[in-house]
Order: structure tokens, then C-alpha cells, then sequence
């Protein structure tokens, strides 16, 4: 039998609980032996739960119980998770966390203390919730160079993107909406202004660079500023608007990573991905391209990634599970060199202004807008089309990279 301790017991936490119990036969045959959640820790009582005897309040109490061998850190946060966690790992305990912001500030640190105690820091479900992509990149693509990630891996953004699509509505209204169904937080800064998906590609970076990306130095751009016109021009080019996270290996130690709005042509697989799901979409320089898609949050889901790690500890107690993420930084490359060609959303009556600003690019109306153009600029370096739209401020009403 191995006995488990569960940190949270809020909506991931519960999962686990759920997802251990209702596969219960199946789970332990696969961890080839009995599952026991010996304890959950938190800071409520929760009176009534068939789980309310295990109830705990003070991690001491799992920490010093060397009968303890897996531990599922679902509390969130980089405070108490971070030194629960650090301390399970020196104790000899392998940890299952959610929680990508521990991750994606921590990661290295915390695997090789992993690495030094013989036991397992595993984080399938901090990105893309229930879709299996980090053991992908950890396991099955291993004979592969990985030459780049593109992602849509945050549930609140692109659950909004694809609302304002379909009803031609505004971000502001769509947000509303979203936060009284609870598919938004009341807080949603995290997610609207990119800051989730940063964190999760600066995991996906570091796993493909093996070593790590810091997230804080991730170029990040959010969808605040994405309106319903934005949206009626790129229906009228046969494209969509997506938050994609995307990063590019440049060299052995070099990385182009960066989160913003981008329009996509329909025929993208990405451009597919609607609502609350999310999708990976991997290219190997041996096998191409390859696509992750399922539901990349939400409790059940979630929960399952984080038994798959706990399972996954099981089958390999004593024995350090290979991860390449080492503590030493990728250097991340200035976007403002990258080229591509951009959308921007112009002034009525300045249509002469940006094409000269922007020569050979093309020039878009729909019927019954009055109030502004579209306009397609060519090829061009990132840096290049920041300081002309700079020095067009009065006319640039929106901009939109094109992918
Ligand atoms: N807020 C996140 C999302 C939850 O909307 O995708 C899952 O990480």
C-alpha cells in the first residue's frame, strides 16, 4: 500500500480525491499496488465529507510520517506550496502538482532536490490541465529535436476569443459573461493579460531547451485590447483571432518565446481549438508536426493529470524519473527582430497614410463601417512596425500579428 497526502482540498484537491476513488480498481492496478489518501491538508474543516476524518491542519503531521510517500501539492500559490513542497522532496517524497506558477518560478530547483532525495517532482497537469503534453515532451518525443511550440493554453481566454467571434461581441461584455457563468475569475488578470499562458509556454520552453526559461523575461501580450471589429476583419480575410503562446528554439541556448493575440488563417488546426479547450501544437525537426488537444483546465480533468503523476510515482518508487530541465537559463532572444506581416486596424480617411507608411500591403473595407479600414502590412521586422505605428498613434486604432 502507498500512502498519500493531499495539500488543498479546493476544487483540484477534491478532484484528486474523486479521481482516486471512482477509478479505484483501476488506479491501483496500475500503480500496482493499493492507493491510500492517509491525509488532506487544509485549512477549513469540512464537516460532512466522507473524507472529514482526514482532514489536517498542519503539514508537520505528513511531513513526519515516513509512511508517506507520494504527496499531491494542489494548494497553488509559490508561498506555502513552495516550502511544503521543498520539504516533501528533501523528506525522500515525491510530489504531483497543478500548480505552474511554482513551476514554471521553481521548476529546476525543486527537481533536482528531487533528483538528490531519489524521488519524483512531477507537473503533468500545470499546463494544459487534463492533456497529456509534458510526459509527451519528456518521454515520447525524446528522439526528437523540438523545434518549436505554438499553444493555445489558456481556457478563460480563448472561451472569450471564441464568444466574441461567434456573437460579434465585445470583450468587456463577453468578460462580464463569462464571469457571472463562472468560466472567468473575478479576478481574470492573470488570464487576460497573459500572464497564465506565459507561465505555462516558460515550462514548455524549458522542456524543450533543457534548461530553463524564465518566465518573467517572456515578451507578453494579453486581449484586452482585441475588439469586435478586430473580429470582423479577420472573418472578412478568412482568418480568426487566437491568444497563442509560442517559442522557437534559435540555437543549443537560445530560445524566442513570447504570449499575444495573433491572427490565424481558418485552415490552422489551432484556429479549431474554440471555448475553454486548448491545444499544443509540437514540431519535431524528425517527426513534423504533431497536435495535443483536450480540455486544459477544470477539476476532473485536472485531477486526472495530477493521479496520472501519482501513479507514475508509484510504479517508480526509489528511482528518479528522467525530466531535462536543467537550472541553468536559455537565453531568450529580443522579439523585435522576428519578422512577419501584421494587421492593423486604421482611421477612416488615413487609408493613403498607412499605405505609404506600409507599401504593398492590402487594404480591406466591409460594407457599412464607416468609422475604419483594415489593412494587411508585408513582411516585416517586429521592430520596424512598432516605430512606424509609434509615430502613427492617431491613426493605428488596433494592431494584430499575423501568423
Ligand atoms: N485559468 C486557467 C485557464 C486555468 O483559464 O486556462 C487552468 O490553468
Amino acid at each position: 500500500m502507498i500512502n498519500i497526502a493531499v495539500l488543498g482540498y479546493g476544487t483540484v484537491g477534491s478532484g484528486v480525491v474523486e479521481v482516486i476513488e471512482k477509478n479505484k480498481e483501476m488506479v491501483n492496478k496500475k500503480s500496482a499496488q493499493e492507493l491510500n489518501i492517509k491525509y488532506i491538508l487544509d485549512l477549513r474543516d469540512f464537516p460532512g465529507d466522507p473524507y472529514e476524518e482526514k482532514v489536517v491542519h498542519d503539514f508537520n503531521l505528513i511531513l513526519s510520517d515516513d509512511s508517506v510517500s507520494i504527496v499531491c501539492e494542489t494548494m497553488g500559490g509559490v508561498g506555502a506550496a513552495y516550502q511544503f513542497t521543498k520539504q516533501a522532496l528533501e523528506k525522500g517524497k515525491s510530489v504531483c502538482t497543478s500548480n505552474k506558477e511554482l513551476v514554471a518560478r521553481h521548476g529546476p530547483e525543486l527537481l533536482a532536490i528531487a533528483r538528490d532525495h531519489s524521488c519524483n517532482y512531477l507537473f503533468e497537469a500545470s499546463v494544459g490541465g487534463g492533456i497529456p503534453i509534458i510526459r509527451p515532451l519528456n518521454y515520447s518525443l525524446t528522439a526528437e529535436k523540438i523545434e518549436a511550440i505554438t499553444g493555445i493554453l489558456n481556457g478563460t481566454t480563448n472561451y472569450i476569443l471564441s464568444k466574441m467571434e461567434k456573437e460579434g461581441a465585445g470583450f468587456e461584455e463577453v468578460l462580464k459573461e463569462a464571469q457571472e457563468n463562472g468560466y472567468a475569475e473575478r479576478n481574470p488578470e492573470a488570464d487576460v493579460e497573459g500572464y497564465d499562458a506565459c507561465r505555462k509556454i516558460a515550462i514548455l520552453s524549458s522542456l524543450m531547451m533543457g534548461r530553463n526559461v524564465d518566465s518573467e523575461k517572456v515578451y507578453t501580450e494579453g486581449i484586452t485590447n482585441i475588439t469586435a471589429a478586430d473580429f470582423a476583419y479577420a472573418a472578412a480575410a478568412g482568418r480568426s483571432i487566437k491568444l497563442l503562446a509560442r517559442s522557437r528554439a534559435v540555437s543549443e541556448d537560445e530560445v524566442l518565446a513570447m504570449v499575444a493575440p495573433f491572427m490565424i488563417g481558418r485552415d490552422h488546426p489551432l484556429a479549431m481549438v474554440n471555448d475553454v479547450f486548448n491545444a499544443v501544437f509540437v514540431t519535431g525537426n524528425m517527426l513534423g508536426d504533431s497536435m495535443y488537444y483536450g480540455r486544459g483546465a477544470g477539476k476532473l480533468p485536472t485531477a486526472s493529470a495530477v493521479v496520472s503523476d501519482v501513479i507514475d510515482c508509484a510504479r517508480h518508487q526509489g528511482r528518479v524519473i528522467m525530466c531535462f530541465w536543467d537550472q541553468g537559463n536559455a537565453r531568450l532572444s529580443d522579439i523585435s527582430s522576428e519578422e512577419r506581416s501584421f494587421f492593423i486596424r486604421g482611421k477612416s480617411g488615413e487609408e493613403r497614410t498607412v499605405e505609404s507608411a506600409f507599401p504593398e500591403g492590402r487594404l480591406i473595407r466591409i460594407e457599412g463601417r464607416a468609422e475604419d479600414f483594415g489593412y494587411f502590412t508585408p513582411v516585416m521586422r517586429e521592430k520596424d512596425f512598432m516605430e512606424k505605428c509609434k509615430a502613427l498613434e492617431d491613426v493605428v486604432l488596433g494592431r494584430i500579428r499575423l501568423l
